[in-house]
């Protein structure tokens, strides 16, 4: 079967792309589609066209995989003329999703029908480029300029219904999946019988009223607020702004120039890597490539706190029953009302219509006996985090569980194997670590015990999957991946406090570098008083002495971060505006003078550094130790889990890409300044910079 082939039916010349899994505009669909029109152009019992797509999606874009290597002839800008420049009409059939390249192909085609289900969108930005094959030229052509913009600098794809009302899609086709090629060859003929000429978008002008520079004025503002250090929006609206000013020829050149300097940023590189990336860690190590997940529908939650009222509802929306178990009447209580909440919460934001309310509030249920989940097929426990309480449950779980159901716990930090060995079935079970708020946060760290079954594995991928989460796969560590690097961010954080920067400094250096909000911010926001109850359960060994000591003094006075009121910055009621507060300083300086350490002036450089470099250089361990399976899961970890910019590609990439020596040549200087126990180069890490290799090397052998 080839890539692109022609069929005719009656007069009309249907010309397929079949190129799995999503049709990705590679060189073989670019001749194809080229090779296809100039022979139903040249065949004389054709007199219309119909491009569609087979499989599960209507072209994806262009073929990320060829970006950054030699072009491939032909090209995009051919594609497109050969499309538009065909003497008989064209008409796309759209189902699945049009995206990027897929839709600009669709809009040099003359007429647009999409099934009701599909998705429209250009979604470049996402990876650090802007629409390349004349969509930011032809885009607001079609649908004028405000929904250009919303479409090309969000990135986000828009549905068929709206982009029919937009005028994007000349007709919307229902019914099942052969009712679009029907439907397409409908229209085709109906074209033909009226007599209706190819309607070139390229000839038309950007509809336009006055209001032009100031909506373009509004996006870069926008844009700079929204999307804080990300390029691609801005070049992607000065490329919408060359549509409104220039002729079309003249706005397709400047698009294809800024494309190409997007491409060579280091910001499109960090993009497309986390794509694959993201891709990436759902695929399962080789001893469990084969296994078969275990089917499930029923899942067991125990602990309807923060966490697993979280966990409730992601499973709750993916249509999966959810029986939760509670200690007493009053938690019981307490659990229902948060879960009924939620839901009412999440119709009136109008996230579920009424009908999926109904259906999500009568999939639950809640009760205090373990009984009720002896027919539960995945049960995750989500109770404090105390090894006693944990095994405790999992020795109750041993006895009611059926035989073949999984057990997972929610564990942020304990030791999995030893929970599973009080279990007469370890191979059963695994930790499924999510992330707060669980309903909302993408990350899922699937911890694989030593002696979890590949099976078991597999399933937790198709759970992870089905309730719309990222999943990365850890091994048994404290913290797994996550909290683990987490440890030595948090830690730099707090010496630098105590060496001399002001919580204020340290934020706003980490929120330049791209972070939602720095760690300081974060603790506030979590409350300290999680990780100083923490702390105690663990040897003081594992901590610098002097990391925490204004945070525990701090939590000592009650202020516990946001929820008291006050932590390492002080609130006014009602508002979660972090302010700057005397009486820490003061605290700061107390702690520093017990510790010995002398204040000095400390550079933004040298917050981001010790932050970021801590998180890299423990990355290189987790790497080493098997902890993690890959570099790319790490950044997946960060990125979906910790709020790393996403245009840097995580933390691993950022440091493949500042050049591993320059990195470890920077941890040895921290250990010549600030000391060596945390500042020695992982070996993984000196290896690889020695070899002048990366972390992606690392991960391509
Ligand atoms: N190029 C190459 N490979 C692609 C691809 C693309 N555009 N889109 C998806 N793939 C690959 C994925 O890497 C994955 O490979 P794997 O199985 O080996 O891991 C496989 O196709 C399936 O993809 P998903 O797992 O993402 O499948 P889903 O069904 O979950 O999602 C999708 C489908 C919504 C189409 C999603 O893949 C997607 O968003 N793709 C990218 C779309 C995009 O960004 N297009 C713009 C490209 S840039 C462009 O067009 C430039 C132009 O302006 C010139
Ligand atoms: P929480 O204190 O909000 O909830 C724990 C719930 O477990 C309470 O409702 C309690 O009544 C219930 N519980 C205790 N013992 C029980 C028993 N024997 N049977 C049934 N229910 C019982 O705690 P949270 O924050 O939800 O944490 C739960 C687990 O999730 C912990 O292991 C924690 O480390 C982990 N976790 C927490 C995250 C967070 O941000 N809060 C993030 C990721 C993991």
């Amino acid at each position: 079967m080839s890539t692109v082939s022609l069929h005719k039916q009656g007069r009309i010349g249907v010309i397929a792309v079949d190129h799995p899994p999503v049709n990705a505009i590679s060189q073989a669909v670019r001749e194809g589609i080229i090779t296809q029109i100039n022979a139903a152009n040249a065949d004389g019992h054709i007199a219309a066209i119909v491009l569609i797509a087979k499989g599960r999606t209507f072209m994806a874009g262009a073929d990320i995989t060829e970006f950054g290597k030699a072009p491939k002839s032909p090209g995009f800008p051919q594609v497109i003329n050969a499309l538009e420049q065909s003497h008989k009409p064209v008409i796309a059939a759209i189902h699945g999703t049009a995206l990027g390249g897929g839709l600009e192909l669709a809009l040099a085609c003359h007429f647009r029908i999409a099934h009701e289900g599909a998705k429209l969108g250009l979604p470049e930005v996402t990876l650090g480029i802007i629409p390349g094959a004349q969509g930011t030229q032809r885009l607001p052509r079609l649908v004028g300029l405000p929904l250009a913009l919303e479409m090309i600098v969000s990135g986000k794809p828009i549905t068929a219904p709206k982009a029919h009302q937009a005028g994007l899609v000349d007709d919307l086709v229902k019914g099942d999946a052969d009712a679009l090629p029907r439907a397409a060859i409908a229209y085709a003929d109906k074209i033909i019988t009226d007599g209706t000429a190819p309607r070139r978008l390229s000839q038309m002008e950007v509809p336009q009223n006055g209001s032009e520079a100031d909506l373009l004025a509004k996006a870069r503002a926008d844009a700079t607020r929204k999307m804080r250090g990300v390029l691609a929006p801005q070049k992607a609206i000065d490329a919408l702004e060359a549509a409104l000013t220039l002729p079309f020829e003249d706005g397709a050149a400047k698009e294809r120039a800024i494309l190409g300097a997007c491409m060579a940023s280091p910001q499109s590189k960090a993009l497309q890597h986390a794509f694959f990336a993201e891709r990436k860690a759902a695929r399962l190590p080789k001893h469990a490539q084969n296994a078969t997940p275990r089917p499930f529908n029923q899942i067991g939650i125990i602990g309807g706190g923060t966490m697993g009222c979280g966990i409730a509802l992601a499973c709750l929306g993916a249509g999966l029953y959810v029986t939760m178990i509670e200690r007493d009447a009053d938690a019981l209580k307490r659990a229902q009302n948060s879960i009924h909440k939620s839901l009412d919460e999440i119709l009136a934001r109008g996230r579920i219509d009424k009908a999926a309310h109904t259906t999500q509030g009568a999939l639950f249920s809640i009760t205090t006996d373990m009984a009720a989940l002896s027919e539960a097929d995945i049960i995750i426990e989500a109770v404090f985090e105390k090894m006693e309480v944990k095994k405790s449950i999992f020795r109750d779980l041993d006895k009611v569980a059926k035989k073949g159901a999984i057990l997972a716990t929610n564990t942020s930090y304990l030791n999995v194997d030893d929970i599973a060995s009080v279990t007469g079935r370890p191979a059963d079970i695994l930790g499924l670590h999510f992330f707060s708020p669980a309903n909302i946060m993408k990350l899922l760290e699937v911890v694989e015990a030593k002696k979890t079954a590949p099976d078991v594995l597999a399933t937790a991928m198709v759970l992870a999957k089905k309730i719309r989460k990222i999943a990365v796969i850890a091994r048994v560590c404290h913290g797994f991946i996550g909290n683990r690097m987490l440890e030595g961010y948090l830690r730099e954080a707090g010496l630098l406090m105590l060496e001399g920067a002001t919580p204020q400094q340290i934020d706003k250096a980490i929120r330049d570098f791209g972070y939602p909000m720095g760690p300081l911010q974060m603790i506030d926001m979590a409350g300290m008083d999680i990780g100083y109850m923490l702390r105690k359960q663990f040897p003081a060994s594992r901590f610098d002495p002097n990391a925490y000591r204004v945070m525990n003094r701090l939590v000592e006075m009650d202020r516990k971060g946001q929820k008291t009121g006050a932590g390492i910055y002080r609130y006014e009621a009602g508002n979660r505006t972090p302010l700057p507060d005397p009486a820490v300083d003061k605290i700061t300086e107390e702690e520093a003078q017990k510790a010995g350490i002398t204040r000095r002036t400390i550079s933004d450089e040298e917050i981001v550094d010790r932050c970021i470099l801590s998180l890299v250089n423990e990355g290189a361990r987790l790497l080493e130790d098997r902890i993690a399976m890959r570099a790319s899961d790490i950044d997946v970890t960060y990125l979906y889990g910790y709020g790393f910019p996403r245009w840097r590609g995580g933390p691993m990439f950022y440091a493949s890409q500042r050049g591993l020596d320059k990195i470890c040549d920077r941890i040895k200087q921290f250990g010549e300044t600030v000391g060596t126990r945390w500042w020695t180069p992982a070996p993984l890490l000196q290896k690889l910079a020695q070899e002048g290799k990366t972390f992606t090397d690392f991960d391509a052998e």
